[in-house]
């Protein structure tokens, strides 16, 4: 820890990185050490309060540009220095979906907003059109392309503003707690469109959320925030199937889906299903195959 992340195929890097907002009491963020992968899925989660969108600030620059206060160390995004460069430099790396994407979308039409993304990135009018409804449909959402942005459903207004980003074809995606406005089916419809994204457009996503479910069978990584440190971090499986990670998780106030509880209930009780299962999907194979 501290050392700086090894490899070179990493897109995100807290180094002994602290922050503490000018009117804030204590350290919002405390002595981060952290490295993303490129191109993985990582998921970061933690109660409200534990620092989520203070990380994702970090990343995007607004700390310590926007917002004001006490920083140490630092964030490198794709080897840049987050403090010595700019907001603007940062974002044509990095594209960030708001926890309320009320306020992020502009233009008439659903279409028209990812169409302007595109165009201000240099897309000939012409192009914009056929490329906005080509990543609409990438995002299940092409039936969205006419309506007005004001008649658009929190959900959809969602996807629009995560098109929206994927226009400006940054190298990292960041969303503050995507699923907190679904409904469980909803919230995994929309992190296996973001996996696909993901895939698909070499992406690294990160994803901020206060419960681990939708995201879990998908991410290859999770940092448990507490109180603006790291609690724990590690790829799904390693966590969940061991006990006392999991106490931990749940003493973080993070909503551990019940799947979990139920394989180390039937695993105290001498029945092994095999690995953890990280869904209802997976657990109903395990038990299957008893
Ligand atoms: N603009 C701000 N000014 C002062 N304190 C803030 C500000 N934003 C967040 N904080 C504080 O920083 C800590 C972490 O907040 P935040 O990053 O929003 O957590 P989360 O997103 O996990 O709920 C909290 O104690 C919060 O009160
Ligand atoms: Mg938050």
């Amino acid at each position: 820890m501290g050392e700086g992340c090894s490899g070179s195929n990493v897109a995100v890097e807290f180094r002994n990185f602290s922050f503490t907002y000018r009117d804030g009491s204590s350290p919002a963020l405390r002595d981060l050490n952290l490295c993303l992968s490129a191109g993985g899925f990582h998921l970061v989660v933690g109660a409200s309060g534990s620092g989520k969108t203070s990380l994702i600030r970090s990343i995007i620059g607004l700390i310590p540009h926007f917002y004001r206060g006490a920083m140490t160390g630092e964030v490198y995004v794709e080897g840049i220095p987050v403090s010595k460069s700019s907001i603007r430099e940062i974002a044509s790396h990095v594209g960030y979906v708001f926890q309320d994407p009320e306020n992020q979308l502009l233009a008439s039409t659903a279409g028209r907003d990812v169409a302007t993304s595109l165009e201000s990135r240099g897309v000939p009018p012409d192009r914009a059109e056929e490329m906005a409804r080509s990543i609409l449909r990438d995002l299940d959402a092409e039936n969205l392309f006419e309506i007005p942005v004001h008649e658009l459903s929190d959900g959809q207004r969602q996807r629009i503003a995560i098109a929206g980003e994927i226009a400006r074809n940054p190298e990292i995606l960041l969303l503050d707690e995507p699923s907190s406005m679904l409904d469980p089916a909803a919230a995994e419809g929309l992190m296996a469109l973001l996996d696909g994204l993901r895939r698909r457009n070499g992406l690294t996503l990160v994803l901020v959320e206060h419960r681990l479910g939708p995201a879990l069978p998908l991410a290859d990584n999770i940092v448990v925030l507490g109180n603006g440190s790291i609690l724990i971090s590690g790829p799904p499986r390693d966590l969940m199937g061991d006990w006392s990670s999991v106490v931990k998780l749940k003493s973080a106030g993070v909503d551990v889906p019940p799947v979990i509880q139920v394989y180390h209930r039937l695993k105290f009780s001498g029945v092994d299903i095999g690995g953890v299962p990280l869904s209802a999907k997976e657990l109903v194979q395990g038990i299957r195959q008893l």
